[in-house]
């Protein structure tokens, strides 16, 4: 689809089942590579990011598919594994560098291009190397390409400057076949590294503390075959409960882990909407006006950078001033001058967007720069009076959410795709 139409101003309500989780898929399927043999990875979320990775396998000669009998089921036969990841295929999206680790623990050897991906900063792959190197690699960069070699990996001490997500996974999934024992210090402590820490002990592999900043990786010999289903989508979750509480509307959220999503049903609340948590369902209603407050992006536990666009366009419908800051990318906030159409009163000031509060949006036709900040507009135009227009050349909405047309008329959204 190219372009999403959104006829809005409708109050939201029902139920929505939350897909598996797409950044938990992308490193699982990395992880893949270090696996011999056949391994079923099930709740994995039909999208163009995972479509893109099962491309990225099937380039190293791995055999990847989704399962032909059994829904958001992919499985993948490594036998054999090459060592050169495809320049059109991992400038296409970021994670497929992610494979860097895994193929040099496996091969000795891995040549991977410098990765592309959203548009939301230069996104530095340093942090990755650095990890490798401290696990023995040899490094050179030759025709955009970084090659990384070793004979043999050995366990080490890596400390992060930056909690990064990928880097954290890249140097956890080549440690698991290093010669001994490996420390991540300041390590990323998202919900999605103790899913990828899970697969890799059910494989066979030695990881504790992942989840806390300090991950211990025992190397071993080999991993084995195995079944692995993944954790729900918190990011989508967070999504769709952010767009119940924009049309002041009343949905049960299903399928998810509250406790991955803390950090956005606080500040939820804190706008003035109620939320009730059972067991793995959360009800956001938006009976009363929202109210401004102010969000800061932070590593996880901390308010997630990939619903900052989602929450300012909530927030241009809040009372009074908040203040939005983003600290985990540099540039993360294209969505502003699409929603500023659409009648928002946002301003720029380096890291922060100053968010007053309109009383209501209007729809405009308006240009999806990246997958979040889609998200955003989405959000934006099921609130907006009149029919918005989002064109998604790229395809970014596609990457990053299931059935999203399914899901939001089953809520109640004129929604259409062309
Ligand atoms: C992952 C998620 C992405 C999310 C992000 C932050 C996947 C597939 N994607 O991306 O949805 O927005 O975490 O939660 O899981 N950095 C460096 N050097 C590096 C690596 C990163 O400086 O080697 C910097 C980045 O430029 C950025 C920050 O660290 O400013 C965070 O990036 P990182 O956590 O690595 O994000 P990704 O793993 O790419």
């Amino acid at each position: 689809m190219r372009k999403i139409l959104i006829n809005g101003n409708k109050r939201l309500e029902g139920e929505v089942q939350i897909s598996g989780a797409k950044n938990a898929a992308l490193a699982i399927l990395a992880a893949t590579i270090l696996v011999p043999g056949k391994i079923t990875i099930r709740n994995v979320p039909n999208l163009l990011d995972v479509i893109t990775f099962i491309r990225v396998l099937r380039a190293l000669g791995i055999r990847a598919e989704y399962s032909g009998s059994q829904p958001n089921t992919v499985e993948v036969w490594n036998d054999n594994v090459k060592h050169v990841a495809p320049y059109e295929l991992v400038t296409k999206m970021r994670a497929s560098f992610f494979v860097i680790g895994p193929i040099l623990a496996r091969k000795g050897l891995a040549k991977i291009p410098l990765p592309g991906g959203c548009a939301i900063g230069s996104r530095p792959v340093n942090l990755h190397i650095k990890g490798l190197e401290v696990l023995g690699a040899t490094v050179k960069m030759e025709h955009g390409f970084v090659i990384v070699s070793a004979s043999k990996l050995k366990g080490g001490k890596v400390y992060l400057d930056f909690p990064s997500v990928g880097a954290t996974e890249s140097i956890m999934m080549a440690a698991t076949l290093a010669e001994g024992e490996t420390i991540i210090e300041n390590a990323a402590q998202e919900p999605e590294i103790v899913d990828l820490a899970n697969f890799l002990n059910k494989a066979g592999g030695r990881v504790s503390g992942a989840g806390t900043e300090e991950i211990r990786i025992r190397g071993v010999t080999q991993l084995s075959p195995l079944e692995y289903k993944i954790i729900a989508d918190r990011i989508e979750a967070g999504t769709y409960m952010t767009a119940a509480a924009i049309t002041k509307g009343d949905v049960l959220v299903k399928g998810i882990q509250p406790e991955f999503i803390e950090a956005t049903t606080r500040k939820l609340q804190e706008a003035g909407v109620k939320i009730q948590i059972k067991n793995d369902e959360v009800r956001v209603s938006a009976i009363n006006g929202l109210r401004a407050t102010d969000i800061k992006t932070m590593p996880y536990p901390g308010f997630p950078t990939d619903m900052q666009s989602q929450f300012t366009s909530l927030l241009c419908l809040a009372r009074g001033t908040s203040v939005v800051t983003e600290t985990v990318f540099e540039n993360r906030f294209m969505h502003v001058p699409e929603l500023n159409r659409m009648g928002a009163e946002i301003k720029l000031e380096g890291q922060s967007a100053i968010v007053n509060g309109v009383g209501v949006l209007s729809s405009a036709p308006v240009k999806v720069s990246d997958l979040r900040a889609g998200a955003a507009l989405i959000v934006a135009g099921l609130a907006a009076r009149g029919e918005t227009t989002i064109e998604d050349r790229d395809h970014h909405i596609e990457r990053g959410y299931e059935n999203l047309k399914g899901k939001l008329s089953g809520l109640g959204a004129d929604i259409k795709l062309l």
